[in-house]
């Protein structure tokens, strides 16, 4: 019998750094299992810790009433019932910090590709476009333009800081200002959306912040304006972007993330030139995803020994 102490996974992330928890505790694969609710039977009277990467809800922490810790995978950790976890004595965690230059990076990579049309472009050079119809039609300017930022936290700051690169005039929306910041705060979304010419936003998921970008925000941006999400797919009232999108009342956007992810509506996977669509993948790399994998372990780790963990959420 293993004197590891159990594990339960909700839901997997990176192989690799999976692969790590083996040396410290049993793990039990939870999105593996043919008899979900036999395994979490089996443990209810010993798994002290709970991990995953997508959602944790009331009913896992009840069918395991020892539980101590739930380590999340992710910085944002809108999917875990933090309030029922709370109330039942249950620490959580989330990955925060290690992953924010990874996801800044990909925000302005997602900008110039959106702005820039890199995949239609691509596209065209494939088709064999170039040979029979000539250049490409021209594109959008991405340096000197004026981007508001929504949310200016761990990794909007590092948005912020890589588009002072590209000379950008750099505005922000939070619900509080933040200090020693040099960028224009506005206290109210509309008007920043009304002032600026992309859109970029990096805010929590969940209930404050749900259709925040919503169809006056849209029209606000504009027939040129540019949205490009990294945040969650509720931050975006979706039926309203298809439809400014295919109205003309947008110019264009660049999504990572959607509100019924995997599936992307078929209306934004037909808008092929001012559409860049990705599937959620702002923090994936090997690099990135391997240092987030070993927080949630040392988190689970640090929550099973009764010691403070290294990232709490509450
Ligand atoms: P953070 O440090 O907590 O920053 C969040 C920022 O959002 C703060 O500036 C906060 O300022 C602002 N904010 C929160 N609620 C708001 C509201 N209702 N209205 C306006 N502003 C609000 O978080 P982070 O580490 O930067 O991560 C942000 C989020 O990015 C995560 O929660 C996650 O959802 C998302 N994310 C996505 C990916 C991806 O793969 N696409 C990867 C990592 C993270 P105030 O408190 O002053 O409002
Ligand atoms: C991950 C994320 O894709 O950290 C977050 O909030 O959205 C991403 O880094 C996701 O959480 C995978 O677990």
């Amino acid at each position: 019998m293993s004197t590891k102490p159990d594990l339960l996974v909700i839901s997997p992330w990176y192989d690799v750094a999976m692969k790590e928890l083996d040396d410290h505790f049993t793990v039990h694969k939870l999105w593996e299992s043919k008899d979900k609710a036999g395994l979490l039977a089996s443990l209810a009277d010993r798994c002290e810790a709970i991990a995953g990467a997508t959602a944790c809800g009331a009913d896992i922490m009840d069918a395991l009433p020892k539980a101590k810790v739930i380590a999340h995978h992710g910085v944002g950790y809108d999917g875990v019932d933090v309030a029922a976890a709370t109330a039942r004595g249950i620490k959580v965690s989330n990955t925060p910090d290690v992953l924010s230059d990874e996801v800044a990076d990909f925000a302005l990579g997602l900008l110039l590709a959106t702005c820039r049309k890199i995949p239609h472009a691509d596209r065209y050079v494939r088709a064999g476009k170039w040979e029979s119809e000539g250049n490409m039609a021209f594109t959008q300017r991405v340096h000197g333009r004026k981007v508001g930022i929504l949310g200016l936290g761990r990794i909007g700051i590092e948005i912020a800081r890589r588009c002072e690169g590209f000379k950008m005039d750099i505005a922000y929306h939070t619900r509080s200002q933040k200090a020693d910041v040099p960028y224009k705060y506005y206290g109210d979304l509309l008007s920043m959306a009304k002032d600026v010419d992309f859109l970029i936003a990096i805010v929590p998921g969940g209930a404050s912040t749900r259709h925040m970008i919503n169809r006056e925000v849209l029209d606000a941006l504009g027939p040129t304006g540019v949205l490009v999400n990294v945040a969650r797919g509720s931050v975006v009232d979706e039926a309203a972007l298809i439809e400014a999108l295919k109205d003309g009342r947008l110019g264009a956007a660049g999504l990572d993330v959607f509100e019924q992810e995997p599936k992307v509506p078929q209306a934004l996977k037909d808008m092929t030139e001012n559409v860049v669509l990705q599937p959620h993948q702002a923090s994936a790399t090997h690099d990135t995803r391997l240092a987030m994998g070993r927080l949630v372990m040392e988190n689970a780790l640090a929550g099973l020994a009764g010691k403070p963990l290294i990232t709490p959420v509450n």
